[in-house]
């Protein structure tokens, strides 16, 4: 059991410049990509969560040779030497990625022998759109208790459509279609930066896949795939919590490396509670200076292009302080309001209520003890600490590492007082 924790006291206005690291989302699904390749990939811009660490495990107890560069952000990942479909349970459940494997298993394999993923505790999370896209491609499946096993002796290319454009589904759908012949369509995908991010990947390799508007994914079938150097795209989510401790604690960030076409809602989000976002004009750079008088605002969580749900948390936690009353309606993950219990703790307990949730700002947040449930609750919890009266200690780190390479290093550089505590 960790005995990790993070002990946040209250800081001054954030100041300073912080450089992204590659998204989470994006590097995972990427690695997993390499499975339908043999050969020497090389991944740089790699963000070194704990997420991207089970990856690697995961991969390796594939049959993956994988070196790692810390410094230099880079991933050497050799698949030739992948030879097994089969991925045990104890690496299985330690995040929900890992369903991502089983899209490019049985492109290469034509089996994937796994079980039920693990992750953060989001709802229910089911993974129906994944499995039935597989069968209507011809594959079979058997779930037993927590083991999965599909196999498909030939894949056949399809129409999909989504009732739901979910990213993981669309990222495994795109995956198992890349190796066979003929056409795939899948109709409302998901057209995150992420996914648009893996595309890029799997065309270098060879691929033919192409983006039709508004949202349909059309995949031609190759015979082959080629290891890739790949550079990971930069993390909106990094920025959007970055962006936001700037912004509760009063202070003046620049993030040159932001992409502000990723970000536009949000962005605007930030400049109607009444800060002031200049972003780069080519495309690149966010500098926010943050208002005083920060004002209550209201939103739903998308898919993207709308609202990202995974800001939602840290969202909160700012408009807990802001003058006036916000509705957040978290429509993507029914169970994203754990954190809620927790910023009552400290302090918004007669602000925050059901779902939507309705927040009236407070003055003041105070010191407490809390509880972090998944990654971005962590990251709500601890903005919310940095402008917290007294001292707040946050358990449940395990959360926190596995979504940001080295999000509290880089708060502390802003001014920011808070540190890792191991006991
Ligand atoms: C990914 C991201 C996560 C982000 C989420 C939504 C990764 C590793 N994680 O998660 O950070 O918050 O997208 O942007 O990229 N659903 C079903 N059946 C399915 C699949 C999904 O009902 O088979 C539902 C989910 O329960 C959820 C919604 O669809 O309510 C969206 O989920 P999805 O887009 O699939 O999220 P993930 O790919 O798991």
């Amino acid at each position: 059991m960790s005995t990790e924790s993070i002990a946040i006291k209250t800081s001054g206005p954030l100041q300073g410049t912080v450089h992204l690291v590659g998204a989470k989302n994006a590097v995972l699904v990427i690695m997993a990509s390499l499975i339908l390749t043999k050969g020497k990939n090389k991944l740089t811009n790699v963000p070194f969560s704990e997420d991207v660490f089970h990856m690697i495990r995961l991969l390796e107890s594939l049959g993956a040779v994988i070196e790692q560069d810390k410094e230099q952000r880079t991933l050497f990942i050799d698949t030739t030497k992948i030879l097994s479909a089969q991925i045990g349970a104890d690496i299985m459940k330690k995040m929900r990625a890992s369903i991502l494997v089983m899209g490019p298993l049985l492109a290469r394999f034509g089996t994937a022998d796994i079980a039920m993923p693990g992750g953060c505790v989001l709802g229910t999370r089911p993974i129906n759109f994944h499995l039935n896209a597989f069968s209507k491609m011809g594959a079979t499946y058997n779930q037993h208790d927590d083991s999965l096993t599909a196999e498909a002796k030939e894949l056949r290319a399809v129409d999909h459509v989504l009732e739901y454009p979910s990213v993981g589904a669309t990222e495994n759908i795109m995956m198992a279609s890349v190796l066979m012949q003929g056409k795939t369509r899948i109709v409302n995908a998901a057209i995150e930066p992420e996914v648009l991010d893996l595309i890029q990947a799997l065309n270098k390799m060879g691929a033919q896949i192409t983006v039709e508007p508004p949202a349909s994914i059309v995949i031609k079938g190759v015979s082959l795939l080629k290891p890739i150097e790949h550079h990971i795209l930069h993390d909106r989510l990094e920025a959007g919590t970055l962006l936001l401790a700037a912004a509760i604690t009063g202070g003046e960030i620049n993030l040159p490396d932001a992409p502000v076409h990723s970000m536009e809602v949000f962005l605007a989000k930030l400049e109607e509670m009444g800060h002031e976002i200049t972003c780069g004009e080519d495309g690149q750079g966010v500098h926010l200076k943050a208002t005083k008088n920060p004002q209550a605002i209201s939103f739903k969580t998308m898919p993207y292009p709308g609202f990202p749900t995974d800001l939602q948390a840290p969202m909160m936690a700012a408009l807990c302080l802001a003058s006036g009353k916000s509705v957040i309606h978290e429509t993507v993950f029914e169970n994203r309001l754990l954190h809620v219990r927790e910023l009552q703790k400290m302090g918004a307990q007669r602000a925050i209520d059901g779902q939507p949730a309705t927040i009236v700002g407070v003055d003041e947040l105070y010191g407490a003890s809390v509880i972090a449930t998944d990654i971005r609750a962590g990251a709500a919890l601890v903005i919310a600490g940095l402008v917290a009266q007294g001292d707040t200690s946050m358990t449940g780190v395990h959360h926190l590492k596995r979504g940001y390479d080295d999000l509290i290093p880089k708060l502390a550089s802003l001014g920011g007082n808070i540190k890792l505590v191991d006991e």
